[in-house]
């Protein structure tokens, strides 16, 4: 058998795992990623045994069978590279839809995350809709939580002073960013809001905590995190000063027809 460490996506998430935290997304066990693993991926990684069973309390029957490699809880952002099997761990989802089987990782007795239901849940809504979404991240980028507590959680507003605030906003999310007022997180109730948006948005705000993106891949996940995080630190920091200069309605136009991405913005939020 192969050692995991040196499969291609366990060392790309480790990698990507070290920039969230180094970019200070992620601070203490902030944040969490799941993502999803093609049996072809982690066959020659894994024996065929199940090491122990991790009971959900809700209903994944519609990811039986599929597997993730996903943080744990409590589970420092800052330690995964120097000690993956301790902080990660390979699970797949058990034939009765309610079980979470270890076939890798968590070797101290830990459990996946407490987010699983908003990861789980997203997975499921977001394979509706796109059947190469891979990947769940959510993290606590800073400048971002801080717009949470000043402007309003309105989709189409918080939306607009993103994309009028820098140019390559709209390009990357023409279809904008999904927003939740704040509700108790690690719940199966966030999960079912969160994944009700994901229907929708490959970004979804959680005020007062962070943000959740999807993605086909890890780097178009944590892309659209730094897209967002980057704007919401130039808006925070030009707001005091006062905003005299925005991307007009007709420059977003002009923009999403130029990137040929017109088709996923939302009729009536561009005047
Ligand atoms: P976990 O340590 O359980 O992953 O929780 C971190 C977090 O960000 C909760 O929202
Ligand atoms: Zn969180």
């Amino acid at each position: 058998m192969k050692n995991i460490l040196s499969a291609p996506f366990l060392k790309e998430f480790v990698r990507t795992a070290s920039n969230m935290y180094r970019l200070g997304y992620d601070e203490r066990n902030g944040g969490n990623i799941s993502l999803l693993v093609d049996y072809d991926e982690y066959k020659d990684f894994v024996t065929e045994g199940v090491i122990r069973e991790i009971p959900l309390n809700f209903d994944a029957s519609e990811l039986i069978g599929k597997a993730f490699l996903v943080t744990g809880t409590g589970k420092y952002f800052k330690n995964i590279e120097y000690d993956p099997e301790v902080n990660l761990g390979l699970i797949r989802i058990g034939k009765d839809g309610k079980t979470a089987e270890l076939l890798w990782g968590f070797v101290d007795g830990s459990r996946p995350t407490s987010e699983l239901p908003s990861h789980l849940m997203s997975h499921i809504a977001r394979l509706k809709v796109n059947p190469n979404n891979k990947v769940v991240m959510h993290c606590h980028p800073g400048n971002l939580i801080a717009m949470t507590l000043v402007e309003k959680l309105d989709e189409k507003s918080f939306t607009k002073l993103i994309w009028k605030s820098n140019t390559e906003c709209i390009v990357v999310f023409p279809e904008g960013i999904g927003v939740l007022p704040w509700v108790l997180c690690g719940t199966n109730l966030i999960g079912e809001l969160t994944a009700a948006k994901m229907k929708d948005y490959r970004a979804v705000v959680w005020a007062n905590h962070g943000i959740f993106v999807v993605g086909d891949t890890l780097d178009e996940a944590f892309g659209i995190v730094e897209t967002i995080e980057k704007t919401a630190q130039i808006y925070m920091t030009a707001k005091p000063f006062g905003i005299i200069n925005t991307i007009t309605d007709a420059q977003l136009l002009e923009l999403v027809k130029f990137f040929k991405v017109e088709k996923f913005v939302k009729d009536g939020w561009l005047e």
